[in-house]
């Protein structure tokens, strides 16, 4: 494409000429000079009159802007700005300053033909006559959207790598804390069974305790073994969630199978405490880790049955409600209070409850039934009044049966 000007340029000194001072020779547009600007590609370079309308085109703009010579000579450059920046009067204003200062430069966006935005180098340079006259302005603008991006793309890519060596560091700190939080626990918790077997140990070693007494004795000790077992495995298991290797072993049983386990194992525990089993008619398959889920009933069920020390009715209830098994523990204990609710899963989470400080416990056995049911696509809810008793309700994805094509 050739010369696209507008009208023939006229000869203009470039720069604020302050009153008084003798410039040097002005420099001057000559038709050479305005072949050479009309047909630059990279820069859009055109010409305002004083009042901000466009005077002169050139191939640069019609290629960064999308308007060709004819569409936009005679309208106001404010086209070229936003409904808001044109609101604002944005560009009145930088004609002010280029006026005033002689120049005016930024970066901002500008509008396309088409209402796409590009990201634009500015630079608006007052053109005045040898008189000083002020003529109107010269536009040099360049489009720098592909800069833009690429800087926001560093930016956005240094954003996520310092927001993962935030993290790491997070979780570093936080693995800091559980080691610490591990390391009190074990040694309050182990130091009760520990003290007592140590004691029954010593009695054997004297000959203090009569033979008679001997297999009530080591029923003793097995509970106090088995406690200590309980909390190696839970704080394995913890560990094994926080390095996520928490794998699991997929089988396919029936929940009323692994409820009837459970019951089969604490009722012979407490005598004080009357157990119900309420068992849906048709079975409950299921697909999934048994033993872990075996883990979250007796959960269930110690919690039930430590939190209601008076006694009562531990009722263990299987169903299913649409495509989903359940199987659900209530006591008639304590209850928790509402404010509480938030705490009962997280880790360590035991209630500051009175209660809780002579009954034993590390707060992890909810937080881990809670991610064993995620795990398995399910989910646990809580019902609970205080002084009435709580129910706690494992709700689980019933496995679906593929029946064979006839
Ligand atoms: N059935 C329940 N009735 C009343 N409070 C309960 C019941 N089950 C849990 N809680 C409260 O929720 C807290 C968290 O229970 P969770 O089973 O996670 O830990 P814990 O029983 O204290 O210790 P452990 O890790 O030995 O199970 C308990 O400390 C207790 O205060
Ligand atoms: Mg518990």
């Amino acid at each position: 494409m050739g010369l696209i000007c507008g009208q023939r340029p006229p000869k203009l000194k470039i720069g604020r000429v302050p009153r008084g001072v003798n410039a040097s020779e002005p420099r001057v547009l000559g038709d050479q000079f305005a072949l050479l600007v009309s047909s630059v590609v990279d820069y859009a370079i055109f010409m305002l009159d004083p009042a901000g309308v466009i005077v002169t085109w050139n191939e640069g703009a019609q290629r960064i802007k999308g308007y060709t010579a004819d569409e936009i000579i005679g309208r106001h450059f404010s086209i070229f700005y936003s409904e808001e920046d044109a609101r604002n009067h944005k560009p009145d204003w930088e004609l002010e300053v280029a006026k005033r200062e002689g120049r005016y430069a930024e970066e901002g966006w500008r509008l396309r033909r088409d209402g796409t935005r590009f990201w634009a180098s500015v630079v608006i340079t007052a053109l005045r006559d040898e008189t000083g006259r002020l003529r109107g302005f010269g536009k040099v603008t360049r489009d720098l959207t592909e800069r833009r991006r690429q800087e926001e793309r560093r930016d956005a890519e240094r954003e996520a790598e310092a927001a993962r060596l935030r993290e790491h560091a997070d979780r570093m700190a936080e693995l800091e804390h559980t080691k610490t939080q591990f390391l009190n626990l074990a040694s309050h918790e182990l130091r009760g069974p520990l003290t007592v077997i140590r004691g029954y140990n010593s009695m054997l070693a004297d000959g203090s305790i009569p033979a008679e007494q001997i297999p009530a004795v080591a029923r003793i000790l097995d509970g106090k073994l088995a406690q200590i077992d309980l909390l190696i495995e839970q704080m394995l298991e913890t560990a094994r969630l926080e390095h996520d290797s928490f794998d699991l072993f997929r089988d396919t049983f029936d929940l009323r199978d692994v409820a009837q386990d459970q019951l089969d194992v604490f009722r012979p525990i407490s005598p004080r405490h009357v157990f119900v089993m309420s068992a849906d008619d048709g079975p409950l398959v299921i697909e999934g880790d048994r033993a872990r889920i075996g883990t979250i009933l007796a959960n269930f069920v110690d919690n039930a049955l430590k939190y209601s020390p008076e006694g009562g009715e531990v009722c263990i209830t299987t169903g299913r409600r649409e495509s989903n098994a359940f199987v659900s523990v209530r006591d008639e204990g304590f209850g928790i209070a509402p404010e509480y609710m938030a705490l009962l899963f997280t880790r360590f989470g035991r209630l500051p409850t009175e209660q809780n400080v002579s009954i034993p416990g590390t707060g992890l056995g909810l937080f881990l039934c809670k991610e064993i049911a995620i795990r398995h696509g399910g989910d646990i809810a809580v019902h609970s009044k205080p002084g009435s008793g709580s129910e706690f309700t494992l709700t689980l994805p019933l496995k679906r049966i593929v029946r064979p094509a006839r």
